[in-house]
């Protein structure tokens, strides 16, 4: 079957960038004429989740991958690093680029980046800024990578004092989405997927929240259909938000539903698996929806609906699960003042009017925000 294919188109004032999104079955066995074109014949550096090898036969769908990548360069070099937060730092970056550079690349040389989030960010990232920047390409193999993070040209890693506050945009030459790889991945890493893929129908598209809602059970099967139908939406919705606003100075922010949140929660857990990007995210979700609701935004009967979609999800949904990040509203707030949204020192939050309709509140009231989070915690 043919792959699905998404054109991000970005309006630069002075040159346009536009690139392929391809989604599909089967991929990685059969994406020599897919990659044939953005390759042809470049070095290329092959950074990927150290999970996949290259010696163990059950990573297959990798194995045939690096093959045909073989067969349309002569010069590949790969580099493994462990998957997960704890690797989206600065000496993990380091460690790539120096490496990187002992291939000695060139300005045509490409990076391609294999697995999830994490692997995707930092690769970006040293593309960025390896000899001024050079081509790289997403090869996102988790559901938040294939609906999110692979998308839009967002990198970087994190500093000490919180989550993405060092990077760039550098956007991809070319994605590419093979949905099958998704069924390596364990249940938990699904769910917290399948949050940011939930977070495009409550910005944006009801109609779309619906159908999650109605066929959840199927997605989590891995209907194959439905997989695709749901990575291909939520990439058209991200494209469409991101054409105008590349570099989030307007409605991008829209994208950061739950993440204000989810951001601070996940820094308590300090990357060690204790709470994952997408489960922190299911409580910031939560959490905005309950706070637009207490400003009177929102129905409370909105509200109810989305919390109860994500606990029949498994997913959590409140700060109380996580009493053993012994997270309190002072260091909620302490965390909020690196949030890239910020002006001026005040906050900005997404809120939702409804289901399918978030907006950007700026300069948060912050008497609000702390008697809310007394009450949260
Ligand atoms: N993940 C949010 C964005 O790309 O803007």
């Amino acid at each position: 079957m043919k792959p699905n294919i998404i054109n991000v188109s970005l309006n630069h004032k002075f040159n346009n960038i536009s690139y392929p999104i391809f989604i599909g079955n089967d991929l990685l066995s059969n994406c020599e004429e897919i990659l044939k074109i953005f390759i042809s014949k470049r070095k290329v550096i092959l950074i990927h989740d150290s999970f996949f090898s290259l010696n163990n036969e059950n990573n297959e769908q990798f194995i045939s991958f690096v093959e045909i990548i073989k067969k349309l360069t002569a010069s590949l070099n790969l580099i493994g690093i462990p998957g997960g937060d704890k690797s989206k730092n600065i000496s993990q970056l380091e460690y790539i680029v120096e490496e990187s550079l002992s291939f000695k690349i060139d300005r045509g040389s490409l990076i391609i980046a294999f697995g999830g989030g994490v692997i995707g960010d930092i690769a970006g990232f040293a593309a960025s800024i390896l000899l001024r920047g050079i081509d790289f390409i997403q090869i996102p193999t988790t559901l938040l990578a294939q609906v999110d993070s692979s998308v839009g040209g967002k990198t970087g890693i994190n500093s000490s004092k919180s989550k993405n506050l060092i990077g760039s945009f550098h956007q991809p030459i070319a994605v590419m989405a093979d949905i099958d790889i998704l069924k390596t991945l364990p249940r938990r890493e699904f769910l917290a997927g399948f949050v940011e893929v939930i977070k495009y129908g409550l910005i944006y598209d009801f109609e779309f929240y619906n159908t999650l809602e109605k066929n959840y059970k199927d997605i989590l099967n891995y209907d194959h259909l439905r997989l695709n139908e749901i990575i291909r939406k939520s990439c058209e919705i991200k494209s469409c938000i991101i054409r105008n606003d590349e570099k989030e100075n307007g409605k991008r922010a829209l994208l950061n539903l739950g993440h204000t949140f989810g951001h601070a929660i996940e820094s308590f857990g300090k990357y060690d698996g204790t709470i994952i990007h997408g489960e922190a995210v299911s409580i910031g979700i939560c959490l905005a929806f309950k706070l637009s609701s207490k400003m009177g935004y929102c129905p409370i009967t909105e509200t109810e609906r989305v919390i109860n979609f994500f606990k029949k999800l498994n997913l959590p949904t409140s700060l109380q699960q996580f009493s053993n990040l012994s997270i309190t509203t002072s260091k909620m707030l302490r965390k909020f003042k690196y949030d890239k949204k910020n002006k001026n020192n005040q906050f900005t939050f997404i809120l939702n009017k409804k289901i399918g309709k978030s907006f950007i509140k700026n300069n948060m009231d912050k008497k609000i925000l702390i008697k809310f989070l007394d009450d949260e915690i």
